[in-house]
């Protein structure tokens, strides 16, 4: 039985792509990166893996509903049944929350509902948090506001820096997200079996 395809959208660095990509036994194949900056990393890192990828610059487009249009073609025309957001610095517009109702997810460096937003492991920081963590959650149209599946402490320890702090919640996220993507999956794929 060939496995359920998703897309993985991000804009940065890729790790938690790659992590994803080197999961064993994953659920699901991804078979596209959405990437919204032209030259970010993770685009390397898809094609080493053999990803197709998409990428496209919102600033080419006269409105979010454009753009969306754009994206929700190339994830149709791959046949994308879940989308992974991974540091894809953008908000889903009403367009493609409608086509992916439930079925799109993101993972955020902090324990929402804490730290929402940009730079969370900074602002986890600067606050003086002694726990912050990792959430992966179902995407709303909010920032960081849909519905948590998953979270996960990470201590914050003297002495530590916002660089040593943000290695050791990113190796959190490069278990937790494959993990929690192949209960998501899995589960509905049980569910929609028979
Ligand atoms: C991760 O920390 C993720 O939680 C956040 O953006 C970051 C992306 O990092 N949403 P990377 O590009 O996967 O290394």
């Amino acid at each position: 039985m060939s496995k359920v395809k998703a897309a993985v959208f991000a804009s940065g660095t890729g790790s938690n792509f790659e992590a994803i990509m080197k999961s064993e036994n994953l659920a699901c194949e991804i078979v596209l990166l959405v990437c919204d900056k032209p030259g970010a990393k993770v685009i390397e890192k898809a094609e080493q893996f053999g990803v197709q990828t998409f990428v496209l610059n919102p600033k080419d487009f006269s409105s979010k509903t454009e753009y969306e249009a754009e994206v929700l073609q190339a994830v149709r025309s791959h046949d994308v049944e879940w989308i992974f957001l991974a540091g894809y610095m953008r908000l889903v517009g009403k367009s493609l929350l409608e086509a992916y109702e439930g079925k799109m997810l993101n993972i955020h460096p902090s324990l929402l509902p804490a730290f929402p937003g940009k730079d969370a492991i900074g602002q986890a920081f600067q606050a003086g948090a002694n726990v912050t963590g990792v959430t992966v959650h179902y995407i709303d149209e909010g920032m960081d506001t849909g519905p948590i599946i998953a979270q996960e402490k990470v201590p914050v320890f003297p002495g530590d820096t916002e660089t040593s702090l943000k290695a050791r919640i990113q190796a959190v996220e490069h278990v937790l997200y494959p993990r929690v993507i192949n209960e998501v999956v899995c589960l509905s794929e049980f569910n929609t079996v028979d």
